[in-house]
């Protein structure tokens, strides 16, 4: 047998790849509990029958306002099951733009037989909601992604989605979650923005460095091999997200990294392998400004770069300790600790390094340490040892 085909499901590194795909769903969500919360209030009395509750998440891309939304749903359904039944159809409406598509996957929700054509889009939520009612069942409606509809099609559906109780005895039929990236309520007409209730719009923003760690921290758990990694090359993937502050940069850097170990035939991540994907994303830093910093600002990166081509960080008492002996080596005087400190300050505002507080390993001393998730160490030291041997 070919000996290639061994690694197929040789697992070095990766032990379920489920948790690293683009739909899956974590038990938990990390840093949402506020979102969560909010949504909960919006959607205070549900479980009463003849109350429907509508709402408007909106965000930056990757901020997980679908997997809130999902996971609200989900949550929701399991809470109400013993006083209220509920059912969750979400569509895409990016994948189906338009009325009739978005209506026909709603119903084919609830009842997975109804015929694809001949009826209007009046026949058909009136169908909906009859069956609904003969079911004792509420419907939550899960409209992601919704401007992709109301751009193609205009608000109609929405407007109709929200009245389809209008007129008739029995109310609180279908309850809405509408989700966009944009903030779309200027695109609505006043008549569904006053039916929406302007106070029911939560935003979501994007993931700061530490939640993008706690999502990354999660992921890598329920992937990857215990052995493989350890938190400091946790930090170093959500750093390299973190000018993106978008989840799915995160995690899809954590997989690809992953995958780049295996391919490479190693049981362990190395921050080489992230900061490689890293500087090929479209954000990746320009190593090009290395040339214009002043040269001490070029020794202390060169110090600290040699280390970081090893490990995925390193604490300030180490930086100055390298850069005295790189002063030593070029015979060149060291500067004190303070100008020391805003150098390594000035290449972290530049983003050419990232800085974190943490223990000094000894004692109960801080320090900050710091790493370079968007560069290439071993690129910068032989930039930078070529600039000092012309
Ligand atoms: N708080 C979180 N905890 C755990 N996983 C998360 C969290 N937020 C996002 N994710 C994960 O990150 C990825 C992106 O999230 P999601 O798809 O919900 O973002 P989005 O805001 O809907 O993005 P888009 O605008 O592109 O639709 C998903 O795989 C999701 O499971
Ligand atoms: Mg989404």
């Amino acid at each position: 047998m070919a000996s290639y085909l061994d690694r197929i499901g040789a697992g070095l590194v990766i032990r379920d790849p489920t948790p690293l795909e683009y739909e899956f769903m974590p038990n938990e969500l990390k840093g949402r509990d506020t979102e969560l919360s909010r949504l909960a209030t919006l959607f205070s009395g549900i479980h009463r029958p003849g109350v429907s509750r509508q709402a408007l998440l909106t965000g930056p891309v990757g901020s997980g306002k679908t997997v809130t939304a999902r996971t609200f749903g989900r949550d929701l359904e399991r809470h109400l099951a013993p006083t209220r039944p509920l059912k969750v159809a979400r569509v895409n409406c990016r994948s189906h733009p338009t009325m009739p598509q978005v209506l026909q996957r709603i119903i084919t929700s609830i009842d997975a037989r109804h015929p694809e054509r001949g009826f209007g889009s009046g026949e058909i939520l009136q169908s909906l909601r009859r069956q609904l009612i003969g079911a004792g069942l509420h419907l939550l409606v899960i409209l992601d992604e919704v401007d992709h509809l109301v751009i193609r099609d205009g608000a109609d559906l929405i407007y109709q989605l929200l009245r389809i109780d209008e007129e008739h005895e029995a109310t609180g039929s279908i309850s809405l979650i509408m989700i966009s990236v944009e903030p779309i309520l200027e695109r609505l007409e006043p008549s569904i923005i006053s039916r929406l209730g302007r106070s029911n719009a939560l935003s979501l923003s994007s993931y700061s460095v530490d939640e993008l760690e706690a999502i990354i921290d999660q992921r890598a758990h329920l992937s990857l091999s215990p052995a493989s990694f350890d938190q400091s090359l946790v930090r170093l993937v959500a750093e390299a997200a973190g000018e993106s502050g978008d989840a799915r940069v995160a995690i899809e850097l954590l997989g690809d990294a992953a995958k780049k170990a295996e391919d490479d035939g190693r049981r362990e991540l190395r921050s080489s392998d992230v900061q490689h994907l890293a500087v090929q994303r479209p954000t990746g830093f320009d190593p090009a400004v290395i040339d214009e910093l002043s040269q001490h600002c070029r020794l202390i990166l060169l110090s600290l770069s040699r280390r970081l081509k090893r490990e995925p960080e390193i604490s300030t008492g180490e930086v100055e300790n390298l850069y005295h002996i790189v002063c030593e080596e070029f015979g060149i005087l060291p500067c004190g600790h303070t100008t020391v400190w805003k150098h390594l300050n000035h290449l972290r505002k530049m983003g050419v390094i990232e800085g974190r507080h943490g223990t000094t390993g000894k004692g109960r001393g801080r320090t900050q340490h710091f790493s370079m998730p968007t560069l290439i160490p071993s690129d910068v030291v032989r930039r930078l040892e070529r600039q000092y041997s012309k």
